[in-house]
């Protein structure tokens, strides 16, 4: 039986605040709302489709993932990890540190997605939740932490390790 799947787009929910990072320019061109047009549908589907089926950019070892400046303490930031096609959020806490994990549930795989309003990353499958902080899980049914994902400040960027 197919599980439901909540789109991470859905999930996470991006405050105005958040603006053009190294690499989201596309990802929250692609975010647009119910405006949009056939032509930018077109190209979402074919972005979707050019990067395997997600429009988070993807971020290979040592490269930048989105400037400082543009993600506030408090929200997050999805990306692919470029060598393995694996959905990643880079998370930036409220004490002002970076942390990412891998985006795939613990449990049965599904895509987490991290919540504002209450910081956590969750699963929309089945209800686990995992502590931003340090990727441990906070309710189950998951059992396994998310797996870290290092990633450093380097300059006005935040860039994978
Ligand atoms: S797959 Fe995430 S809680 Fe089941």
């Amino acid at each position: 039986m197919a599980e439901e799947r909540v789109p991470r787009r859905e999930f996470i929910r991006f405050g105005a605040a958040v603006g053009l990072g190294v690499a989201s320019a596309s990802v929250l061109a692609a975010c647009g709302g119910g405006g949009e047009s056939a032509q930018s549908e077109e190209s979402t589907k074919k972005e979707k489709a050019s990067s395997g089926g997600t429009t988070d950019p993807a971020v290979g070892a040592g490269a930048p993932i989105v400037q400082a400046a543009f993600l506030p303490p408090g929200f997050a930031f999805p990306f692919t990890i470029s060598e393995t096609g694996k959905p990643a959020i880079l998370v930036h806490l409220k004490d002002e540190s970076w942390a990412a994990y891998e985006a795939v549930c613990t449990h049965k795989g599904c895509e987490v997605g991290y919540e504002v309003e209450q910081p956590m990353l969750r699963c929309p499958c089945h209800g686990s939740a995992f502590d931003p902080a340090n990727g441990a899980v906070a309710n189950g049914p998951a059992q396994k932490p998310l797996p870290k994902v290092e990633v450093k400040a380097e300059g006005e960027n935040v860039v994978r390790a």
